[in-house]
């Protein structure tokens, strides 16, 4: 391991006591082992991502929070600037405050990144897989 270096962020404190509840049944001594590992889950999932080259399809899963405002507008700006790729979406009211959406894409991976990465950097969105097939 290299240098550690301390940071200081900030978190919701209901997602960070939903994560210190699941580190604990899993058995992380601390929560630094654990946000270690997620973050090199989370750079794992990024460079499979990135490795892969060509047209290819797949899907977008993407769960936000309708009421952030702009959010909704934002998300559609940026469908559509990629509005090649997408083939259908799914919109389902998830609960009252979560929206969740499928977007099934077809094209060109890296143009696949750039919608994904996108979508998943706004404010409001709480989770987005991409799962090519
Ligand atoms: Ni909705």
């Amino acid at each position: 391991m290299g240098k550690l270096e301390r940071v200081c962020i900030s978190i919701p404190s209901d997602l960070l006591a939903e994560f210190d509840d699941a580190i604990m049944k899993m058995g992380y001594p601390n929560r630094s082992k654990a946000v270690q590992d997620a973050m090199k889950s989370f750079l794992a999932e990024f460079k499979e991502l990135k490795a892969l080259s060509g047209e290819a399809s797949g899907a977008i899963i993407m769960l936000y929070v309708h009421r952030k405002p702009g959010l909704v507008q934002e998300l559609l700006e940026i469908q559509h600037e990629h509005d090649e790729l997408i083939v259908a979406t799914m919109h389902v009211h998830l609960t009252e405050e979560e929206c969740l959406e499928v977007i099934t894409v077809r094209g060109d991976v890296a143009r696949i990144r750039s919608l994904a990465n996108a979508l998943r950097t706004r404010k409001g969105v709480r989770a987005l897989k991409v799962v090519i097939v």
